[in-house]
Parts: C-alpha cells; structure tokens; sequence
C-alpha cells in the first residue's frame, strides 16, 4: 500500500499566502521569501483563539443523491471484484500561485452529484465486497483553527477562502460514506480513472443516457443560456458602439453565465463577420458591425455542472440581406431535416448523414462544388462540400459539452439513438473570407444553428425551441429587445 498523494495547491502548510505573509514554522526554508512576512508572535499566540463554535448545519441529501447512488450501482456491477478509484482532481495552474477555478472531473461530479461545492483533491473510492462494493468519500476534513492550515495556508485555509463542510455533513448531503483524505490508500492493483482504458470508457458510456435529474438540470442550463442570448440582443447597440464588440459579447454572457449558473460550459464564441467563419474563434477582439452576421455560440453550466451548448447567427443591423438569408434558412433546413431524422432505433450518425444531404444539395444547386451532389456524398471519393461544413452535426452534451467522449464508436457514432440522450444538431456553412472556390458575395459568411435535442420514447425534444431559430423569427427578436 502507499499513501494517495494528493495535491492541494503549491503552498505548504508552513508557506505563504498571496499577500506577502508567513507563518513562522522554524522548519520553513522556502528561499522564496522576498515579499514575505513571518508572523510575528503575537499573531501567533493569539490567532487560534478568540472564534465562535462552528455549528454543523445538519444537512438532508440533495435531490441528486438517489439518482448519483444508482449511476454507483451501475458502475458497481460493471467491475466486480475490482477496486476503483475516481479523483476528483484538484486546482490547475495558471501561473504562478494563481490557480484556474477548481471544477472536478466530470465521472466524479456524475458519480457523487456533488457539483461546483465540490472540495478540491477529494477522492471517491469503490471497495469490492462480495455483494458488490462499498463506496467511500475522502475528503479534506476541516482543519482546527490551531492548525497553520486554517490562518497560513492561502490555498486550501478556511481563514483564506472560506469554510468548507465537516466530513459528516458532506456524507448527509450527498448520501456516501466519508473519511478523511488522509486515510485514503491505493494499492497496486486499482484502477485509477484516467489511468485505467476501462473505466474511463465506462464511465462516460454511463453518461450516454441522462436521468430525470439530468433532463431537469438541462432544461435549467438551456433556460439560463437563452436568457444570456436575450441579454446580447437587447444590448446589441451598445455592442456595435464598442470598438471590441466581441468582447462586450462574451461579457454580457459571462455575466448570466456567473449570475445564474456556475460559468460558462466552454468559452464563449462570439464570431462577427468573417470571424464567423473560424470554428473555434474564442479571441474575441473584433468589432461588431452593422450589415454583417455575428454567429455566437455560448453555453450556461449550472451549478450542477451540465452544461448547455447553443449557437444562434444574428444579422447586426436586425435583417439578413439576401445572401445571408439564402445561407441562414439552408442551415436551418438542415438542421430540421437531421431533427426530422432523429428518433430512437436509428443510428447516431443518421442524423448527421441527414444534414449533409442538405448541405451538399444547396452548395451544388449553388454551383459550388466541382462535382455533382451525389458524388460529393459517396463515401470514398467525395467530401467536396465538407470545405463549407468540415465539423460533425452532433455531439453528446451533459456534464461536459462534448460529453462521453471517450464512449466506444460503436456506442457513440455509430450507436443508436435511446430515450434519455441529449446531443447537439448543429448543421453550419462557412464560406471564409479568402476562399476562391466561392463567388465573392458569399465569402464572409458564417452561419451555424446549434440546438439542444432530448431523446424521447416519442422522439426528439428540442430543449433550446423557445430561442428564435428562423430568419424571420430572429429579426423579430431583434426587433423586439435591441430597440
Ligand atoms: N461549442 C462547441 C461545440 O459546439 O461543439
Ligand atoms: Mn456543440
Ligand atoms: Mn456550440
């Protein structure tokens, strides 16, 4: 056996803080010191004391918890025998002693329910026992406020960043055994998620379908992300009068993302004119301006972590021209078409087998392939019309905006569609801005439609309907909010 290892920042108990102070264990030997203070011996003697009883808010499990415990019970039955260990994972760096925000892993968050309350470095661990296994959660407990961890350490100190909850009240409100993280072990022959092929394929083919809880924190994330793209609209002329529109963009829906949510499930896209027509344009920097489309694609990821993923292309001025509603209503014929396509039994990739049909269809009827549409479809040869819509039209969305992703083909692409998945149709043209093989009247022109679909018994579910989808729905909502 050996002792897990866990990271919980940079600093030692014994260190620093960000604010130039230190505590003065005569043990630390840190050279790097220079904007540091010891703590002077009256801090000391006088620091521990003097604070209230800390009262344990008794804590009833959270309406995840049942719906976390059965995703245990799969996972469970998936690896008798075997011990499995699933890291929450801890703080990246982003320079220096400054961390990105803490988000734990999404097997760990699917598996506990706990979501962005979730402690830093806590580990989940899977005991096999012959009816099954016994799952416990280690977690930091707290530290005593004589300890150099609660006043010294800027890290993880709730002298620092706040308090976090005792081990007992974590057990009744996400319903798993705890223990402290110190006692936690790994032995030889676990299986570490990440490390182990098997079960990081299982535990995102566990993500395939979504439960009640799910469907309701997805209906949440789609619900604040269509409040973020209201907050653009109605903003759009202060948007245009910031020479960095693009960011005035992305800030707004920051803000909703921050407010109502726990941040954004990716970083925003907020693509004006040509830019709309770079897949991943997350710079952000460019002007907003009148008479061309801006293609924004954002995502609120609520507390829960799930995560909307939702792009809508808007005319700046409040209408499309001519060109850009021939382009704006093919991609929305698309998508309708693969929406159509979509129901359970089929495979995955019908529905984007779908869409390019369309696609390829238009751009040939517009005499801009070199081949005919058929032969741009057959499957060896052809592809030509993938220049103006080179990504897929589908993808799993949950936890993780690419949820699933390390799910088997078989049980991904070429999969079959079941009640209770969520995925992406988000069909898209992009004509850049120097790309020759185009008339010039269509070079700039950027246009994606992503929406949020459920899988029901009954068929597909469009989460994200309620926003404006339509040419003419879309300048209506222009009209409406921007004047
Ligand atoms: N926003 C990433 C995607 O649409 O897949
Ligand atoms: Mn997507
Ligand atoms: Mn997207």
């Amino acid at each position: 056996m050996r002792a897990y290892e866990c990271e919980t920042g940079r600093m030692s108990t014994s260190e620093t803080d960000t604010t130039g102070t230190e505590a003065a264990a005569p043990e630390a030997t840190d050279e790097n010191t220079n904007r540091r203070q010891p703590f002077p011996r009256g801090f000391l003697d006088t620091i521990s004391e003097g604070w209230a009883d800390r009262a344990e808010v008794a804590v009833s499990p959270r309406a995840q918890a049942p719906y976390a415990a059965k995703r245990r019970d799969r996972l469970s039955a998936a690896f008798p025998g075997r011990r499995l260990v699933i890291p929450a994972g801890s703080p990246k760096q982003r320079s220096n002693d400054t961390d990105y925000p803490f988000r734990a892993h999404s097997a760990f968050a699917h598996l506990t329910g706990w979501g962005s309350d979730a402690v830093p470095g806590s580990v989940l661990v899977f005991d096999p026992t012959p009816a099954g296994h016994d799952v416990t959660l280690y977690v930091r407990d707290r530290a005593d406020r004589t300890t150099p961890e609660f006043y010294a350490d800027a890290s993880i100190g709730e002298f620092w960043i706040g308090p976090r909850p005792a081990l007992a009240a974590v057990a009744a409100d996400l319903g798993i055994t705890t223990a402290h993280l110190d006692e936690v072990e790994l032995r030889a022959d676990d299986l570490v998620l990440e490390d182990d092929a098997d079960l990081t394929r299982a535990v995102s083919e566990l993500r395939l379908t979504k439960d009640a809880y799910e469907v309701e924190q997805m209906r949440a994330a789609v619900a604040a992300t269509g409040r973020g793209f209201d907050d653009i609209v109605a903003d759009l002329p202060r948007i245009i009068a910031t020479p960095r529109g693009e960011r005035a963009v992305e800030g707004l829906f920051h803000l909703r993302a921050r407010t109502d949510g726990n941040g954004e499930g990716y970083d925003t896209i907020a693509a004006s004119g040509p830019h709309a027509c770079y897949l991943h344009w997350t710079r952000n920097d460019g002007p907003v301006v009148p008479g061309d489309l801006i293609l924004i694609d954002a995502g609120v990821e609520v507390d829960s972590l799930y995560t909307a993923d939702i792009t809508r292309t808007l005319p700046v001025s409040g209408r499309f021209t001519d060109i850009q509603r021939r382009v704006y209503e093919t991609v929305r014929e698309a998508a309708d078409v693969a929406f159509a396509a979509a129901r359970p039994g089929v495979t995955f990739r019908s529905i984007h087998e779908a869409a390019m049909g369309v696609i390829a269809q238009r751009v040939a009827e517009w005499g801009l392939l070199p081949v005919s549409a058929d032969e741009a479809l057959e499957a060896d040869r052809g592809g030509q019309h993938r220049r103006y819509m080179v990504h897929g039209t589908s993808h799993h969305l949950g936890i993780d905006v690419h949820d699933c992703a390390q799910a088997r083909r078989e049980m991904y692409y070429d999969g079959i569609l079941e009640p209770g998945m969520v995925f992406t149709i988000e069909p898209g043209l992009y004509f850049q801005i120097d790309d020759l093989t185009v008339p010039e009247e269509y070079r700039g022109i950027g246009v994606r439609i992503e929406d949020d679909i459920l899988m029901t018994e009954t068929g597909p579910v469009n989460l994200s309907a309620d926003i404006p989808r339509t040419a003419d729905e879309v300048e209506a909502w222009i009209a409406r909010l921007a004047s």
